[in-house]
């Protein structure tokens, strides 16, 4: 009986080709319905349908947490044990305190800051603790980012920025954008948007989901005609190419940040040969069905040849409808470089320059190789030309880590002193450069931080909800201070 229950509630989760699979299987105990789901999880993606599926799992197998705690005694390997603890958390979430079940999932998300299984699974749990809160329903309202953005990695190419969506579609250096725009990966994406599970994404530090930015299906709906066939058909193959196209294949960099890189990096002639050749074969052609072309998350634009060259070449004349995003550094970003760049005058729809500091030393610090006082002259040009109406939107971008938290605030006001639109706040996630010690050191947002009650505090800053303050993934801590107090 228990048995049968346990493939009920298995099917139920809609995993219709494991539950096939279970069906033949003489014994459906828990043991088997673990390894079920543990093989459904091994892809790493988040699965709310299991999630929702665990009361009735619960309610099947009475011995569904005893068999996961056995598990977990003998479990080695580290994907396996997260998983395990996961569905654990999962079961307590079920039975007693959702919300403490994902604080105790939080140390997960510091070994696992790119996964998003770990932040799925503690992201349904923060819902479950937080039911009145709609940024947590996802179901029924659409991200156009897989529709519509394409970034151009080196090696792989996403749907959305890869530190949110690190799933790579195709590699643009061996196959035509057309291929890799439309590959099987890219509509199982888009599938798992119109499905709601958005299991590709990590939903702790999607700016858009955490600051409840996703978008009514039906509104969508009624933005075009295009998006209405889409969202009516649940179209997961495209017949117009991205209009928003990201390049990010050139890590060259005038600093070497250390939450970015160990050691600073320049491309080599090589290596610039083939950028040139992706720039000439696909990006070049690509971005004639573009809007936007941001230039770049990857390295910096003024300090990459290639970057340099392509921006020359999108002119005007060529490239009417193209208009440009820049994120730099801000370094060399100077009245002569401008100078150099006629095809950005009056075509640039936002500059991004990061700080992650509002003052010299940590600025300093934080982005090794750079110089505060040529920062101020450079933020101030940039401040003149938005001022001239040479850039349509001027933002400054910190990357939120234990050594400039104290500073976000201050970070508001020297914006608005150099006449800048917006500030975007966003975590400092591992890319890989830091140990997950070393990270945890850093990753003041997380609850276990021994300085994370501070960083609470000084998130409640008056100047932090003026509004051009973008919070993204930071937003939620001032809600839940707000409701704390
Ligand atoms: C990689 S940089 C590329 C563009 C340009 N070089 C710049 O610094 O703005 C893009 C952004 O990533 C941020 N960043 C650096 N390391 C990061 C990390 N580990 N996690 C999240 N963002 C990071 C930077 O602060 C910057 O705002
Ligand atoms: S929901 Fe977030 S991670 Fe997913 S595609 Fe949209 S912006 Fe990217
Ligand atoms: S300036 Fe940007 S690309 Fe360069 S090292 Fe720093 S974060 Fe990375």
């Amino acid at each position: 009986m228990e048995m049968e229950r346990g493939r009920e509630a298995f099917e139920a989760a809609g995993e219709a080709d494991l539950a096939v699979e279970a069906r033949d299987e003489a014994d459906l105990s828990a043991d088997a319905i673990l390894d079920l789901m543990l093989t459904v999880l091994s892809d790493g993606l988040d699965h709310p349908e299991i999630w929702g599926a665990v009361p009735g799992f619960l309610d099947a197998l009475p011995d569904l947490v005893g068999t996961i705690q056995q598990r977990l005694d003998h479990e080695g390997g580290s994907e396996t044990r997260a998983a395990l603890l996961i569905l654990l958390a999962m079961c307590g979430g079920a039975t007693g305190d959702p919300g403490l079940m994902a604080e105790r999932l939080e140390p997960l998300a510091a070994d696992f800051s790119q996964s998003p299984l770990v932040h799925g699974a503690i992201f349904h749990l923060r819902g479950l603790a937080d039911p009145d809160n709609p940024k947590y329903r996802l179901a029924g309202k659409i991200c156009p980012n897989p529709f519509v953005q394409l970034d151009v990695l080196a090696r792989a190419s996403y749907l959305c920025c890869s530190n949110f969506l690190n799933t790579s579609v195709g590699n643009m250096s061996s196959r035509s954008w057309e291929r890799v725009w439309n590959s099987e990966t890219a509509q199982a994406i888009r599938e798992s948007i119109h499905d709601g599970s958005y299991r590709y994404c990590n939903k702790g530090t999607c700016p858009a989901i955490q600051a409840n930015g996703l978008v009514p299906a039906q509104e969508m709906a009624g933005r075009s005609e295009y998006w209405r066939e889409i969202l009516e058909s649940a179209a997961t193959r495209l017949d117009r190419g991205p209009e928003s196209v990201n390049l990010a294949y050139d890590p060259t960099c005038n600093l070497s940040c250390p939450s970015c890189r160990t050691a600073p990096f320049a491309a080599d002639e090589k290596m610039r040969t083939r950028f040139e050749a992706l720039q000439e074969r696909a990006i070049l052609p690509l971005l004639k069905g573009a809007k936007t072309v941001f230039v770049t998350g990857s390295g910096d634009p003024f300090a990459s040849k290639n970057f340099r060259r392509l921006m020359e070449q999108l002119t005007p004349e060529e490239y009417p409808e193209l208009r440009f995003q820049i994120m730099t550094n801000g370094m060399l970003f100077t009245p002569r470089q401008w100078g150099n760049f006629p095809a950005l005058h009056g075509r640039v729809k936002i500059l991004k320059i990061s700080l992650d500091a509002a003052t010299g030393p940590t600025h300093e610090l934080l982005r090794r190789g750079a110089r505060w006082p040529v920062m101020l002259e450079n933020m101030a040009f940039a401040g003149d030309l938005r001022a001239r109406g040479q850039i349509d939107h001027l933002e400054f971008v910190f990357t939120v880590q234990t050594d400039n938290y104290c500073e976000m605030g201050d970070a508001i006001d020297l914006a608005k002193s150099f006449g800048a639109d917006s500030v975007f706040f966003a975590r400092m996630t591992n890319w890989g450069t830091f140990s997950a010690d070393e990270y945890a050191a850093k990753a003041v947002f997380l609850a276990e931080h021994p300085d994370h009650a501070d960083f609470l505090h000084r998130m409640q800053d008056p100047r932090l909800r003026d509004p051009i303050a973008l919070l993204g993934d930071l937003s939620a801590f001032v809600a839940a201070q707000r409701q704390a107090a």
